[in-house]
């Protein structure tokens, strides 16, 4: 069934658990993160990118509807998320299109400019019932752009200016930079446990990791004990998608019906899905 995010996210919480949110652009991610979840019987966050709106010729409903289809039969609670939101008129289509929750995204303005549009989109969104979640600090690696490397300004969120933000902009959740990048497709990523837990203990509301694609087990799970308690998940699906369908296709270069490699790479996902719900949930 259909839940809301703010909820799973408030238990995962409370449990010193994390839910999984991950990425989705095709049906076939849809379907693979429905379907991985309930391997794992565990809650997970189904999210939507504006880039993903982008890709999809600018139109969020087709996916959405999907998203909702896919969630209202689901065996384990899914919730809807719009993640990495930039654009207003996006933000505004959220709860219409059956979305529980959005990310807002300035992160790139700096610190006024950040927390002046947050607030006002953390204003919007909680007349409408959503939960927000937004960023301060900056992971890098969106758009093609390089991750940011822990010097660089930004690149490390600071507790006391986190717990500034949090008050003056009343979000629910802050994604923090602690060393994770996005779109990393090595698994190399070293977080900032120290400053991890100067976080947790700073802010009272849930911390959320971004670009976790490139986190270690270990360091995922540490992460979590830590303080995080969602946990963005993108590229690893397309990775594990998109190496199943290029072997199945080099062992089967006569392959034309769309379902034989479609099928493979979404069974991938599937696998990711369910081995990352597991690790942070601990359960089998
Ligand atoms: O908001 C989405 C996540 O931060 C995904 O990052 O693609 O590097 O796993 P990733
Ligand atoms: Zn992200």
């Amino acid at each position: 069934p259909l839940v809301t995010t703010g909820e799973l996210v408030t238990r995962a919480a409370a449990d010193r658990s994390a839910v999984a949110a991950f990425n989705v652009i095709t049906l076939e991610h849809i379907e693979a993160v429905v379907a991985g979840a309930e391997s794992a019987g565990s809650p997970v966050v189904l999210q939507v990118s504006e880039n993903a709106v982008k890709f999809r010729y600018g139109r969020l409903l087709p996916l959405a509807r999907a998203a909702v289809a896919a969630g209202e039969r689901a065996e384990v609670p899914v919730a809807l998320h719009l993640d990495h939101v930039q654009s207003d008129d996006l933000l505004r289509q959220a709860p219409a299109a059956g979305f529980s929750s959005v990310m807002y995204d300035a992160a790139r303005l700096p610190y006024l400019d950040n927390l002046a549009a947050t607030k006002a989109a953390a204003d919007w969104a909680h007349a409408q019932g959503l939960w927000i979640e937004a960023e301060l600090g900056r992971l890098g690696g969106k758009n093609g752009e390089p991750p940011l490397d822990a010097h660089a300004p930004g690149a490390r969120t600071d507790p006391a200016e986190a717990h500034a933000f949090v008050a003056d902009s009343g979000v629910d959740a802050l994604a923090v930079a602690i060393g994770s990048a996005h779109a990393m497709t090595t698994r190399t990523a070293t977080l900032d446990h120290t400053l991890l837990k100067r976080l947790s203990a700073a802010l009272d509301v849930p911390l959320v990791l971004h670009g976790s694609s490139g986190v270690p087990d270990g360091e995922l799970t540490e992460a979590v004990v830590g303080g995080i308690a969602k946990v963005n998940v993108g590229t690893a699906l397309n990775l594990a998608m998109t190496t199943a369908i290029r072997e199945f296709l080099a062992a089967h270069p006569d392959a034309v019906d769309s379902r034989t490699y479609l099928s493979v790479g979404r069974e991938a996902m599937v696998r990711a899905v369910a081995r990352i719900i597991t690790l942070l949930t601990g359960t089998p």
